[in-house]
């Protein structure tokens, strides 16, 4: 079949990932799309399976780091549009790891810049048509206090863990590959995402999956820090509006005007599980666990996404409430595919599918 456009969208198999190739998959069936993604511990072809026959869609195993073969793949199925979401995505792990995430993040963006970069020029109409949107996180913008300023698209970098040191320096080499070479790109840098395929490490499913299991729930410091919450979708839909009719060389800001403190959204949360559970109300406030506070936590992150909704019209299409009540039972109903990460399953399946690849 002769597609309309081919799009490559990196870390596909990963959490945000897997929502936006599914929307594309399925609302543009003249579009080829090829997930590329390394599958670290955070890719799970599983998030997929609904889609992985269809037959505008490609699964590419490959790292961003390896520049010849991602020129290899880009020169191959001729692809106008990258979507650029893989990464390593969670701040404890960089806390632990820094190299790791300077490597992926910072290095895996720039070697995807590159490739672009030259097999777009090599063609004769080279960037006309041509699309590098780069997914960033709002804490490249450090932290707020509580005084109700929200982050705007012009407040200065100031990230703080090795994690948002990263994405901030990936955010930098896009922009000057626009600046520098002309090439077609955005930025979006989102808030908090929440939602079904979320890899359990990180707090809702975490702790949706540990109060399920009558397990402590570990809440760094006092529990006063604040997050701004959008579902995963949602954020899917701006992706899908921003590659579409963004204005090259911008900055959207995406979040939903939803912050919680987070001790309140977990107190949420067990409200949530013990009544579909059908335990008695505040059964599992017990499980709440004061630990040692995360280094160089930030406060407070709440996002102005004013810009999209006044230039694309997007808006959220959840109530925080509904999304929530979602995502529990989505938990609840998928324990198969918690308890397939819990025990490791899913990565031997890939060690012994890939053979060590
Ligand atoms: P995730 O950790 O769930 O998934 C990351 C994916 O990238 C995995 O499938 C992994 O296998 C893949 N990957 C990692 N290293 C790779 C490499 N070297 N080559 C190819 N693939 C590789 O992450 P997520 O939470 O879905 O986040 C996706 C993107 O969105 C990230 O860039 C993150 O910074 C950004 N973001 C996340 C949030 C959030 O709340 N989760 C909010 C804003 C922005
Ligand atoms: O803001 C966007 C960012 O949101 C993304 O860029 C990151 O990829 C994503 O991981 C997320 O970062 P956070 O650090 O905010 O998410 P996390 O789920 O790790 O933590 C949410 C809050 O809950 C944070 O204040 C730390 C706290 N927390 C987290 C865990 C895992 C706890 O109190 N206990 C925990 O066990």
């Amino acid at each position: 079949m002769q597609y309309k456009r081919t799009l490559l969208i990196t870390g596909g198999a990963g959490f945000i990932g897997s929502h936006v190739v599914r929307l594309m998959v399925n609302k543009y069936p003249d579009y080829r799309i090829i997930n590329l993604d390394k599958l670290t511990y955070a890719g799970n072809l599983a998030n997929l399976k609904d889609i992985e026959q269809a037959p505008n869609y490609l699964f590419v195993r490959e790292d961003i780091c390896d520049y010849e073969r991602i020129r290899e793949v880009l020169r191959e199925y001729e692809v106008d549009g990258i979507i650029h979401l893989a990464a390593e995505s969670h701040v404890d792990r960089s806390i632990r790891d820094p190299f790791t995430f300077a490597k992926t993040n910072v290095l895996g963006t720039l070697s995807l810049l590159q490739a672009a970069r030259e097999v777009w020029e090599a063609r004769p109409e080279k960037y006309e048509g041509k699309r590098f949107y780069h997914i960033s996180t709002d804490e490249v913008y450090g932290t707020l206090d509580f005084d109700g300023a929200l982050f705007t698209e012009t407040c200065k970098y100031d990230p703080h863990s090795p994690y948002s040191a990263s994405k901030a320096s990936s955010d930098h080499f896009v922009r000057a590959y626009h600046d520098t070479y002309g090439m077609p790109t955005l930025v979006t840098n989102c808030s908090n995402n929440y939602g079904p395929y979320q890899f359990p490490e990180k707090l809702i499913p975490l702790f949706i999956n540990n109060i399920r299991h009558g397990k402590p729930l570990p809440v760094y410091g006092k529990g006063e820090n604040v997050r701004d919450w959008l579902y995963v979708v949602d954020h899917a839909r701006a992706i899908d509006l921003i590659f579409h009719e963004g204005r090259t060389a911008e900055t959207y800001n995406i979040g939903g005007f939803n912050e919680w403190k987070n001790i309140d959204l977990i107190k949420v949360l067990i409200a949530t599980v013990d009544r579909l559970l059908g335990n008695p109300e505040g059964h599992s406030l017990p499980l709440i666990t004061y630990v040692t506070d995360r280094a160089g936590h930030d406060l407070r992150y709440a996002i102005d996404s004013t810009k999209l909704h006044k230039e694309l019209g997007w808006e959220p299409s959840l109530q925080f409430e509904e999304g929530v009540e979602l995502t529990v039972r989505w938990y609840l109903e998928n324990q198969d595919w918690l308890d397939s990460i819990t025990s490791g399953a899913y990565e031997t399946y890939y060690e012994q599918m890939y053979q060590g690849r």
